[in-house]
């Protein structure tokens, strides 16, 4: 499938979609397990949530997410990957409130009030900035009143300052956008776009968090 943003990374194509939930463990040394848990267990989801999942991957976000509710709630995943939705679907199946479609979630969408929690992980870094804006009024739009928008992403930091063991393989995987998404004031851009009461939980040295924004 061809790029729609070919500097991206977290379009991910061929063997590294296949083998995506592998490849994020091998390279967190096998830390990858506890940390998802941990940041999801962070986002305090009540049994009724309905969730909605941005760029959802294979489905192991959502599987994990699913442990908190009950039969009646539901997660929705978008996705654009055929590889990926075909992992999310085959690890799903025993379960019908959860649900995958291949959408894009970097042009408007139609969901509007109906969500408590839009989620979106190791996505909003890989886009354009003008891009990402779109991103966040399409989980402004879905949230209900009330509802969060948890980004796991990326923390705001320099660099220069990160210690070269981080830093060699950060420069090695990431995409170009995201050194420009490292240096910017996410709790101002959410704010600008009418998010408020923010909170947030750090992973991995600081390197990675966890941010909750209200709408
Ligand atoms: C780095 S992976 C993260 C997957 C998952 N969120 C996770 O944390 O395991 C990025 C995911 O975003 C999906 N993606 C990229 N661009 C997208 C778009 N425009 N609309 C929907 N999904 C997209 C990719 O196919 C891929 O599955």
């Amino acid at each position: 499938m061809k790029k729609f943003y070919p500097d991206s990374k977290v379009e991910v194509q061929g063997f590294s979609a296949k083998f995506y939930d592998h490849l994020m463990n091998i390279m967190t040394f096998g830390g990858y397990n506890t940390f998802i848990k941990k940041a999801i267990h962070s986002m305090k989801i009540d049994q009724n949530d309905k969730i909605l999942d941005f760029g959802a991957g294979t489905g192991r976000n959502a599987l994990l997410m699913n442990k908190y509710l009950s039969e009646k709630s539901e997660i929705l995943g978008l996705e654009i990957s055929d590889y990926m939705i075909s992992q999310f679907e085959k690890k799903i199946r025993r379960f019908d409130n959860v649900k995958v479609l291949k959408k894009r979630i970097d042009e408007p969408l139609d969901y509007k009030d109906e969500f408590d929690k839009v989620f979106i992980s190791f996505v909003l870094h890989g886009f354009p900035h003008q891009v990402r804006k779109i991103v966040i009024q399409n989980a402004f739009k879905a949230l209900k009143p009330g509802g969060t928008f948890f980004i796991l992403d990326y923390n705001e930091f320099d660099l220069n300052n990160m210690s070269l063991i981080f830093r060699i393989p950060f420069k090695i995987v990431e995409c170009p956008y995201a050194f420009d998404f490292i240096e910017k004031d996410w709790k101002q851009i959410l704010s600008d776009a009418e998010f408020r009461d923010y909170e947030e939980y750090l992973f991995f040295h600081k390197y990675v968090r966890l941010l909750g924004a209200k709408k």
